[in-house]
């Protein structure tokens, strides 16, 4: 149960998810201008640390586009340096070099608003044969791990004892001032859009080595700060590092695990020395206060173990991508521009939507994240044989009826296929509407189809507050699976973080806070822009 000073911590969330909406006569307060001299470095790097170059992968783990989920075709890797460096190029590595002109920029495996990155990773590892057990930061740019501190054996025996098997443990933090640079109060929402992207391609990297993610759902912020070092860290005003979450990688199949760590092992942890100092990520960072605020607010408390039970769903509608499963995770892109007359066929749609149901044994969703809180409102514009229209699929069946019961009484529900949680609410051409409330981005009505992630809202924030960021990872790994899905049905996706609110809503006739919109997507045709030219993720090492 929530203490007692709750109301005052769910009202301030409340005030900033108010306050950050976009409206059709006021955009959330941002700088409204790039300041490009000031623009943060997306990479992150802790000088004077020992440096460890990871080798990049010499051949892809051999796996189709359902293996990116299911995990029995998956073989098991052991745990060294080179196995854990091919998990990290296929997770969060960069995926390639685009060049315009004069400017240049990476690209990464997992995407994040206006490619500033806000999300760091750290890995606490044990001794592995070359390498000492230690706590890590994971350089994206350099593919090399960056030792914070050491870790001893007898640290890791208690680890291994607690767990029951061999593993490791990677955290997610977040620099709000990368992502508010450019787009001010509502950045916040996007690096927890980011964390969940992240979270999810973590997840579907592991799987892809025989290995399983489960996030720690047992531990504050308070011990991610201890263990990753952060409150030894001296950072630059306003460029440190958020902690996110902690999750145990362990190989599929061992018995379930405990969620979070005992106080003791913490404690040891607070023993250590950190060294590494962070570099400057801008000549100055601007304060966003209520980012900084409702991230108090949203600080997780100890809490106890939880299990989630999501059912396995079966999957219904095959799939026979051309690309293997490394491919697709290489190739994933956000779309620029789509083709109006592009379609997407009935099964490929549905497919793409049931790879976003939880399922019990299957990644990304069984990290454990969440209970499911999150639905798809769709607008439907080109799926071969099936008629455009608002749509919406719902990813848990106990919500069905509370929100049929909230969102307007005329919509006919109408089942799509049987023993499929997707309903036709209303037929109609949805282009212009679902374009005007993506911020009036053409992608968004252009494609085959496109949605909101509508999420249930007061409960889960009143019960825990700290489940404002959860719901926004959620979406981010929702998104993450779009992406993915998109990809290996030779569309494309992109994340959509720009709305107005209120607007789309409105569409559904809600008009409180149980339910709200927190993030968009769409899918389609690409179109590709011809003067991009392309060049490979690492060309930039000798390695
Ligand atoms: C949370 C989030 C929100 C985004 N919002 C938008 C958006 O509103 N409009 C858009 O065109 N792209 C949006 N994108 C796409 C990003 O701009 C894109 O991920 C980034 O430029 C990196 O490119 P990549 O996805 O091809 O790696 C969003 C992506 C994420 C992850």
């Amino acid at each position: 149960m929530a203490p007692k000073n709750d109301e005052n911590i769910v009202g301030g969330i409340f005030r900033y998810h108010d306050e950050t909406k976009h409206h059709y006569e006021r955009y959330a307060r941002s700088p409204g201008h790039m300041d490009w001299q000031n623009q943060p470095n997306p990479f992150r790097f802790y000088e004077k640390t020992q440096v460890i170059e990871l080798p990049l992968l010499k051949e892809y783990p051999r796996a189709e586009y359902p293996d990116l989920y299911r995990r029995e075709n998956n073989q098991q890797q052991v745990f060294t340096i080179e196995t854990i460096a091919g998990f990290l190029e296929l997770s969060l590595g960069l995926s390639a070099w685009k060049a315009v002109g004069q400017s240049r920029w990476s690209l990464r495996i997992n995407p994040s608003s206006g490619n500033l990155h806000p999300t760091e990773a750290h890995l606490v590892l044990p001794h592995l044969p070359g390498v000492p057990g230690g706590v890590y930061h994971y350089n994206a740019f350099t593919h090399a791990l960056e030792q914070r501190t050491e870790v001893s054996d007898e640290i890791w025996q208690q680890l291994a004892l607690h767990f029951g098997c061999r593993g490791f443990l990677v955290g997610l933090s977040s620099i709000f001032w990368r992502e508010s640079w450019k787009y001010g109060e509502r950045a916040f929402r996007y690096c927890n859009h980011d964390v969940g992207h992240a979270l999810a391609a973590v997840s579907i990297s592991a799987n892809l080595f025989g290995w399983k993610v489960t996030y720690l759902n047992g531990l504050s912020d308070d011990a991610l700060d201890t263990i990753l070092g952060f409150d030894q860290t001296r950072y630059e005003n306003l460029a440190g590092e958020h902690p996110d979450l902690l999750c145990f990688i362990r190989p599929w199949g061992q018995s379930d695990i405990p969620r979070s760590l005992p106080q003791s092992i913490i404690a040891d942890f607070a023993k250590l020395s950190f060294t590494g100092t962070p570099n400057k990520l801008s000549r100055q960072q601007i304060n966003w206060e209520i980012i900084y605020q409702t991230a108090d607010l949203t600080r997780k408390p100890t809490t106890v173990n939880r299990r989630y039970d999501y059912g396995d769903p079966a999957w219904i509608h095959p799939t026979a991508p051309q690309l293997s499963a490394a491919e697709i995770i290489r190739q994933r892109r956000s779309a620029t521009d789509f083709d109006r007359n592009g379609s997407v066929s009935r099964n490929q749609f549905f497919s793409i939507l049931e790879s976003t149901l939880p399922r019990n044994g299957c990644a990304p969703f069984d990290a454990e994240l969440i209970k499911a809180s999150t639905h798809l409102l769709i607008f439907v514009h080109h799926i071969e044989g099936l008629t455009p229209g608002l749509y919406f699929f719902c990813r848990n069946d106990q919500e069905l009826n509370p929100i049929k019961q909230l969102i307007r009484s005329d919509f006919i529900w109408q089942p799509v296929e049987n023993k499929f949680p997707l309903y036709l609410l209303e037929e109609g051409n949805y282009r212009q509407q679902a374009m005007r409330v993506s911020c009036h981005q053409d992608i968004a009505g252009s494609g085959a189809f496109s949605l909101g992630m509508i999420a249930q809202f007061k409960a889960s924030i009143t019960d825990e507050p700290f489940r404002y960021r959860h719901l926004f990872w959620e979406t981010g790994m929702i998104g993450q699976v779009l992406y993915l899905a998109a990809e290996a049905h030779g569309v494309r996706g992109t994340g959509i973080g720009c709305f107005f609110d209120d607007a789309v809503h409105e569409i559904l006739g809600i008009n409180d806070n149980q339910y709200q919109s927190l993030y968009h997507f769409t899918i389609g045709r690409p179109v590709e822009d011809p003067r991009l030219r392309t060049y490979p993720a690492y060309h930039h090492l000798s390695r």
